[in-house]
């Protein structure tokens, strides 16, 4: 088999480039069978590697997906205890799978409210996959779209303090190279499942053209299918970017 690596992407016309994904519904899905919302939450993170393995088929370059919120703390703390294990077994488990496949991972959000076990496996699968270059799969943990904004801020007032940055040489370019997503492309699409129609502080300022689909579909019923069908329909929008259609 040839290095994933070598593999280059398939061309889809009119595919988005990157996608964006709010997991919604794991909890719902559990409670309509009975069973607890870490349940859900299990079946969820099986739908990531079908969907993360699908990019390529569907010519999707970039995947950033939801997993835990700033917000999500105020959960109980059975729950966030679980997030945290099922967080630590994903990355474990999969680092070989992601590696050969081509996937590269990185992590946003603010790292430190993360216990350190977490971080280092975190650290570890981004040096792991940092080679891969066919689909690069961005994990949002503990991140919320005004505290990204709110520390790419502080960031940006340190450089001015220090005079590496003038303030009249800041504008809509500067600030998001401060960003956690500074090395990512925007968003072409958003698709958030479980039928709530909203965009709950994720990637606030990279958001601002892209297209949504908010669908009923519960994460873990999410399928590769569906997905194809959300990026296939995609390729039908007329992107205006506030300009007139030609
Ligand atoms: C929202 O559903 C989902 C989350 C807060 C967690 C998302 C996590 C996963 C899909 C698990 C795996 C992720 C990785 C990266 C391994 P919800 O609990 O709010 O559902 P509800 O609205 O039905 O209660």
């Amino acid at each position: 088999m040839p290095a994933a690596t070598d593999q280059t992407t398939q061309l889809v016309p009119g595919a988005p480039r990157h996608v964006a994904i709010i997991m919604d519904g794991n909890g719902r899905w559990a409670t309509q069978r009975g069973r607890p919302r870490l349940f859900g939450h299990h079946a969820g993170a099986k739908r990531v590697r079908e969907i993360v393995e699908a990019c390529p088929d569907f010519g999707v370059e970039y995947l950033t997906i939801f997993a835990f919120s700033t917000e999500n703390w105020k959960r109980t703390q059975v729950e966030v205890a679980g997030l945290m294990s099922l967080f630590r077994r994903y990355i474990t488990k999969e680092t070989r799978a992601l590696k050969v496949k081509g996937v590269r991972v990185r992590f946003i959000g603010d790292r430190v409210r993360l216990d350190a076990k977490l971080v280092k496996l975190m650290n570890m699968l981004e040096a792991e996959t940092a080679e891969n270059t066919l689909t690069h799969l961005t994990i949002a943990l503990n991140y919320g779209g005004r505290d990204e904004v709110a520390r790419a801020t502080q960031r940006l007032a340190q450089d001015v303090a220090s005079g590496l940055l003038h303030p009249d040489d800041v504008d809509e370019e500067t600030l998001p190279r401060y960003l956690d997503t500074h090395v990512l492309p925007d968003p072409d699409l958003v698709i958030r499942t479980s039928g709530e129609a909203r965009i709950s502080n994720f990637l606030l300022w990279q958001s601002a053209y892209a297209e949504y689909e908010f669908i009923d579909t519960l994460w873990p019923d999410f399928t590769k299918a569906e997905f194809g069908h959300l990026c296939a329909a995609y390729g039908n929008r007329d992107r205006r970017f506030g300009a007139v259609s030609s």
